[in-house]
């Protein structure tokens, strides 16, 4: 191109493709999604977390005994070390857990003597170690946030039962398990999203995998991106009561306000992470808290209002944030964990992506068209 022709620009990279890859088709027009050939739904009804990581890994279902080895090796991996939790109790009662979970994973890298080894097989027991150890971080986050001590991993359980039993000191009931493994799932993997690009960005200059991860999780922490669903639940506290929806909302449309927990870059349809999520939710009703069921009809009047105002019209409709919240408080989580979790999760497609674009790797290095002004004359300082 001759330098003074004007290039096309796509802000926020909007329809632009990076790579290619096999782990997840966002079918945004139809509001579908694939985990590896596999429909969200046939994965959310069907599968469990371990068993997602592993696909979302190495490619494939695994049989009965690759699982259960993978089980076992996160299971290995799951205790974090003492300077760790020495780190989570000077800072998670003045930090976000989002700041403190950056750094500490940031930190985790002094302890792993592999993280120069760029082979494939040590990139994927790097991978499991995250798997493991970003969830046992996320738990004791919460739980000395919570005031208690650090609790040690049980390795009896599964991956999220242990999750929770770190961060609430109990094995967790099967109300609290349930949402939290689908929560898990659901948001383990969404092709080429911000923080996943960010992970990608940073693993193309073969820098190493704690450092891609650290960016992915800087980047997930925002309410544009993975901090939406705090958002959404703290708008629903502020409308308060279902009466005060529709004004909440009207109100927040005409100040131009973006009502957080809609709209994406992809999707012009419902999401069907946030179909899933609220279908569970409708689920719960009978027994769920009196909160619960509050915000559930916020909710739905948030939903309907959004829809008939901007659904088909504007393609802007709920995504995998918009229910989550209500569903979280359902296993009593608290608000400030929602995005670490999210972290917890996103790790098995942040991996799966590295390992991935590191078999045939380039370096990302977009251009900008330069505005500004040239051969400008240099003044000394007291002169200017
Ligand atoms: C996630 O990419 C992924 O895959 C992400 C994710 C994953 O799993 O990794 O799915 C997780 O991050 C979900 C998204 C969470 N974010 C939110 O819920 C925040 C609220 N949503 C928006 O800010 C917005 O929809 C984005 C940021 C998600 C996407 O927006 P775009 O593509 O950058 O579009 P835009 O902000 O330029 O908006 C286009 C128009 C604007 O109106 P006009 O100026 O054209 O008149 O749509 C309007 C916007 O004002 N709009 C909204 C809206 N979202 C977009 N209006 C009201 N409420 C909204 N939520």
């Amino acid at each position: 191109m001759a330098d003074s022709a004007v290039p096309v620009i796509s802000t926020g990279l909007q329809n632009i493709y990076i790579t290619e890859s096999k782990i997840c088709r966002v079918d945004g027009e139809n509001g579908k999604l694939y985990y590896r050939g596999y429909s969200i739904d046939t994965i959310a009804r069907n599968s469990n977390y371990e068993e997602v990581a592993y696909l979302l890994i190495y490619g494939n279902l695994p049989k009965r005994q690759e699982l259960e080895a993978f089980r076992q090796q996160l299971k290995n991996e799951r205790e974090i070390p003492d300077s760790i939790v020495k780190l989570i109790k000077e800072s998670a009662n003045k930090a976000d857990p989002m700041d403190v979970l950056r750094t500490a994973v940031s930190y985790l890298s002094i302890y792993d003597n592999e993280t120069k080894d760029q082979s494939q097989e040590s990139n994927i027991r790097k991978s499991i170690r995250l798997i493991s150890k970003i969830s046992s971080i996320v738990a004791a986050i919460g739980r000395i946030r919570d005031g208690f001590d650090y609790v040690h991993p049980d390795k009896s359980l599964g991956h999220t039962e242990n999750f929770l039993y770190m961060l609430k000191g109990r094995r967790p009931a099967k109300e609290e398990l349930v949402p939290v493994e689908m929560m898990y799932i659901l948001q383990a993997e969404h092709s080429s999203n911000a923080s996943t690009f960010s992970t990608i960005v940073t693993g193309s200059t073969l820098s190493d995998i704690y450092s891609a991860v650290t960016s992915g999780i800087a980047t997930l922490k925002g309410p544009l991106h993975g901090g939406a669903d705090e958002e959404a639940l703290r708008m629903m506290y502020a409308i308060g009561k279902p009466e005060n929806t529709e004004k909440y909302i009207e109100e927040a449309l005409a100040g131009k306000q973006k009502i957080m927990g809609f709209g994406h870059r992809v999707y012009k349809a419902y999401d069907p992470r946030a179909r899933i999520i609220k279908d569970y939710l409708l689920t719960l009703q009978n027994h769920a808290s009196e909160e619960v069921r509050n915000l559930t009809k916020i909710a739905l009047i948030a939903e309907k209002m959004m829809i008939d105002k901007l659904g088909k019209s504007h393609g802007i409709w709920p995504n995998v944030d918009f229910f989550a919240g209500p569903v979280y408080r359902s296993a009593d989580i608290k608000l400030e964990m929602f995005t670490p979790m999210f972290a917890a999760s996103r790790i098995a497609g942040w991996s799966a992506h590295m390992l991935e674009y590191w078999k045939d790797n380039k370096l990302i290095r977009p251009l900008e068209y330069y505005t500004g002004q040239l051969d400008l004359q240099y003044i000394p300082i007291d002169k200017r």
